[in-house]
C-alpha cells in the first residue's frame, strides 16, 4: 500500500524542525477569551489583536449582536436545507435586501462562505470552452473556482495591466473570457489598479468579476471597494464578498446588475448543494451590511490608523509590502521562516497577535508578519503596538 499521507512528510518535517526548537505554534493559538474586537485572552494573557479581519470592529455590535440573539430564539438554530429547498428564510432575503442597497446593485445571492462564493460563481460561468484571465496572486477560493470550472487558466503577473492586454489579445476570437481580479491583495495589503484593468478587459471583450473581500466596508466613499474608489463598479460584472472579514460574521455573496443573475440559485452547484446560513448568522450580516453604509467616521479613523502604523513600523526600519498604506493590511516582510516565526512568538509574548503568513499563501515564497487594522483600535493601541515590535524587532535582530 501506498500511503497516501507521504506527499505530506516534507512539511511535517519542517514543522517538527521549527517547534523542536520551542516555538509555540503559530498555527494553533487558542484565543481563550475574546474581550473586544481589538483585545483577547491568549495564553492567559491580554493581547491586542492585530490579525483578525473584523475591520471595521462590527462583531460586538451591540445591534448586530442583538439581531443575531432575536433570530436564534425566534428561528432556531439552523436551517438544515438548502436555499433551493427548506433553507432560504425571510432572513436570507433580508440580507441579500441589504447587500443590494449596500452596492445599489440589482441582484444579491448569498453564499455559506466566501470561498464558496468564488468556487461558484467562478466554476458557473466559466466552463470548458471558456477563459479565465487572473492575476496570479488570486486567491486559493478563485483558483479552486478555475479548476472546479474546467476553463482554460490564463494567469497573467500581479498587478500588470500590459500582460493583462497581451494575455486577453491571444485569447481566439468569439470565445468566452471572464478577467478575475481582486480589490485589495491580502498577503501584502496592496490594491489592483482596477480602473486601467477593468478598461483593458472591457475593450477587449471580457466580462469581469472582482473579489472585494478586503476592502468592503472600508475603502470607497460608501465602503463598496476598490472598484467603487477608481470610480468603475458600474462596469464591473460581478462583486464577489465575505461577511468574514468587514461585516464581521461568516459567510460570502456575489452581487451583480447582470439581467440572467436569477439563474445561478438553480444552477450554482457550491450554491444549490449545501446548508444554508443559520437565521443568527444573516441577521447579524444584515444589520451589520446596514450599519456599515453609515459608517464614513469609522473608515475615516481606519485610515488613520494604518498610516501611523505604516510609518511607525517604517521609522524602526522594518521592510513592508507597500510603500505606503493602501489598505488596512501592512506587511512586515521577514528575511525567512525561523525569524518570521521568532519574531511572531516574541510579539505574542509582548501581547500582540498578529497573522505568520508563509507559502504557498504569500507570493514569491516570501514570509510575512500581516497586521490587519481595526475601526476599534484606538490610538493609543496603535502605539502601544509600535513599542511591541520595536521590543519584538530587537530582541530577535529582525532591527538594530
Ligand atoms: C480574497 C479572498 N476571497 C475570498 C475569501 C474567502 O472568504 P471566506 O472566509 O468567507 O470563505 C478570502 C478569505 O480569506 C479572501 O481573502
Amino acid at each position: 500500500m501506498t500511503d497516501l499521507f507521504s506527499k505530506f512528510d516534507p512539511l511535517i518535517q519542517q514543522r517538527e524542525t521549527l517547534l523542536e526548537t520551542g516555538l509555540t505554534d503559530p498555527f494553533n493559538l487558542v484565543m481563550e477569551r475574546v474581550e473586544s474586537p481589538t483585545v483577547a485572552i491568549c495564553n492567559g494573557k491580554r493581547t491586542i489583536l492585530l490579525g483578525t479581519y473584523n475591520y471595521m470592529g462590527m462583531t460586538f455590535d451591540p445591534d448586530v449582536v442583538a439581531a443575531g440573539k432575536k433570530a436564534l430564539d425566534e428561528f432556531g438554530s439552523g436551517t438544515t436545507g438548502s436555499r433551493v429547498l427548506n433553507g432560504t428564510y425571510q432572513g436570507h432575503r433580508e440580507c441579500e435586501a441589504a447587500l443590494r442597497d449596500f452596492y445599489a446593485m440589482d441582484h444579491a445571492m448569498v453564499f455559506s462562505t466566501g470561498y464558496q462564493a468564488n468556487l461558484g460563481v467562478i466554476s458557473t460561468i466559466a466552463g470548458k470552452e471558456d477563459y479565465i484571465v487572473l492575476d496570479i496572486d488570486s486567491h486559493a477560493s478563485i483558483y479552486d473556482g478555475c479548476a472546479l470550472g474546467n476553463a482554460q487558466i490564463v494567469p497573467f503577473r500581479h498587478n500588470d495591466i500590459e500582460a493583462l492586454e497581451k494575455r486577453l489579445k491571444r485569447i481566439p476570437e468569439g470565445a468566452g473570457k471572464l478577467v478575475v481580479l481582486e480589490g485589495v491583495y491580502s498577503m501584502l495589503g496592496d490594491i489592483a489598479p482596477l480602473r486601467e484593468m477593468v478598461a483593458v478587459s472591457k475593450a477587449n471583450g471580457a466580462m469581469v468579476l472582482v473579489d472585494e473581500a478586503h476592502s468592503m466596508g472600508f475603502i470607497g466613499e460608501n465602503g463598496r471597494g476598490v472598484a467603487e474608489a477608481q470610480g468603475v463598479i458600474d462596469d464591473v460584472d460581478f462583486i464577489i464578498g465575505t461577511f468574514s472579514k468587514s461585516v464581521g460574521t461568516v459567510g460570502g455573496f456575489c452581487v451583480s446588475n447582470h439581467p440572467k443573475f436569477e439563474i445561478l440559485r438553480l444552477v450554482c452547484r457550491p450554491y444549490v448543494f449545501t446548508a444554508s446560513l443559520p437565521p443568527s448568522v444573516v441577521a447579524t450580516a444584515a444589520t451589520s451590511i446596514r450599519k456599515l453604509m453609515d459608517s464614513a467616521d469609522k473608515r475615516a479613523h481606519l485610515w488613520e490608523n494604518s498610516k501611523r502604523l505604516h510609518a511607525g513600523l517604517r521609522q524602526l526600519g522594518f521592510t513592508l509590502g507597500t510603500g505606503e498604506p493602501q489598505s488596512a493590511i501592512i506587511a512586515v516582510i521577514m528575511p525567512n521562516l525561523e525569524k518570521g516565526a521568532a519574531m511572531w512568538e516574541a510579539l505574542l509574548n509582548e501581547g500582540l497577535y498578529v497573522n505568520l503568513a508563509r507559502p504557498p499563501a504569500t507570493p514569491a515564497g516570501m514570509t510575512l508578519l500581516r497586521c490587519s487594522l481595526c475601526a476599534l483600535h484606538t490610538e493609543e493601541q496603535v502605539g502601544e503596538i509600535l513599542g511591541m515590535f520595536a521590543a519584538a524587532g530587537r530582541a530577535t535582530g529582525c532591527i538594530s
